[in-house]
């Protein structure tokens, strides 16, 4: 087992990575505060796991909710579901909710704990790889609104994030997919080396090598720990972990969420990043291709979808978190491990980009 820390002063906490850890009660007791837990996972997730976590939490009498499976339940009304059953349990403050599943679970459960009773504790584990390597870790929690993407949300940080390599083996190819963009994105703006290992090793992570899983894994929260470390809440660096999402957010709201997966649209939108960034002087032809080719070679979509035209995603771009006075900030790439957010790229080029990125699926 690796065991790394989100160092956070006194609020900082461990990432547990291994096999099997879901069985290891003794990873979870130190971290639950209280006499309660409450576990939140979802219809597919609870007949595989729920059990296994159940058990090991049985001195806390666990309470369960399991949520329907989707990202379209990602809203402030279905987190309901999770306070209704507070409430019904008569949970206190001193109940610690668990999230069990993918970064839906996870964002939900992470701002139920957020916001019931004005904060109770809660710990995370993920179950998919987007959730292992990005959304467990860092503590940004929340829930989608009809006009926007991850609108509605707190930053609230878990005490502990317990990684299950050995749940993989269950997750869909295009989930394992969708994860492998998010852990390009960690190469492309801060680990050049390990877009160079990434380059090298992406199809024994196809392939679902358990060894190369788990560096991948490891490596992409060491670098999430150091952000998040550096800019608990995004005032500078820790935006440009949103490399690729402010189209991606555009994509997934404009195609109807659930639609498109997350990191789905995120790698459409790395591909996008990385065309303006060439298109403003920055990034060499050469590393675009890099981008392109180690996206695609990770079955994932390279072209921004063409049911949304440019105008269409423009206006969609807007409603982004990283809008600052009415001026759209970017992420971008100077060069390959090396990104910048940028607020003054001309419409444009931005327009170029769209055009010349869409037409995809
Ligand atoms: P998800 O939670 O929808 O999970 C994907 C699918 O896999 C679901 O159908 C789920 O039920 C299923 N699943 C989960 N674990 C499984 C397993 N072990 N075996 C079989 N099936 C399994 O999607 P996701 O990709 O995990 O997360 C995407 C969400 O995370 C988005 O809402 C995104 O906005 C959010 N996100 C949040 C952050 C953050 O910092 N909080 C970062 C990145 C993404
Ligand atoms: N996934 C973006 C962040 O955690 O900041």
């Amino acid at each position: 087992m690796k065991k790394l820390v989100v160092d956070l002063g006194d609020r900082s906490y461990p990432i547990y990575i291994g096999a099997g850890l879901l069985r290891r009660a003794d990873l979870f007791s130190g971290h639950v505060a209280g006499r309660r837990v409450l576990i939140v996972t979802n219809t597919t997730v609870a007949p595989l796991y729920l059990d296994a976590l159940v058990s090991v939490l049985d001195r806390f009498a666990p309470v369960t909710v399991v949520m329907p499976d989707g990202e379209q339940y990602k809203t402030l009304g279905d987190v309901n579901r999770i306070f209704d059953a507070l409430l019904e349990q008569r949970c206190d403050r001193r109940t610690t909710l668990v999230a069990l599943g993918g970064g839906v679970v996870g964002d939900m459960t992470g701002f139920a704990a957020a916001t019931y009773q004005r904060g109770v504790p809660f710990i995370q584990v993920p179950t998919t790889l987007l959730a292992q390597v990005d959304s467990s870790v860092g503590g940004k929690t929340g829930v989608n609104h009809p006009l926007g993407k991850n609108m509605i949300g707190a930053f609230h940080q878990p005490r502990c994030v317990v990684i299950d390599t050995a749940t993989l083996d269950t997750l869909p190819d295009k989930e394992l997919a969708a994860g492998l963009a998010e852990v390009i994105k960690y190469g492309l703006i801060r680990d050049s080396e390990f877009f160079r290992w990434l380059e090298a090793n992406l199809d024994r992570l196809l392939a679902r090598d358990p060894e190369a899983v788990a560096y991948a894994i490891e490596c992409s929260c060491v670098d999430k720990a150091a952000v998040v470390a550096a800019d608990e809440t995004e005032r500078g660096q820790r935006a440009l972990l949103n490399l690729g999402h402010t189209f991606g957010h555009a994509i997934e709201t404009g195609m109807g969420y659930g639609s498109w997966l997350h990191g789905e649209a995120v790698a459409a939108g790395m591909v996008a990043a990385a065309d303006l960034s060439h298109r403003l002087g920055w990034l060499g032809e050469r590393d675009v291709e890099r981008v392109r080719a180690l996206v695609a070679r990770a079955r994932l979509p390279t072209r921004i979808p063409a049911a949304l035209g440019v105008d269409r995603m423009l206006e969609l771009m807007s409603v982004d978190k990283k809008v600052e006075d009415g001026r759209l900030r970017l992420v971008l790439l100077k060069a390959v491990g090396d990104a910048v957010i940028s607020a003054d790229v001309p419409l444009a080029a931005i327009a170029e980009t769209l055009d010349r990125c869409g037409g995809g699926m």
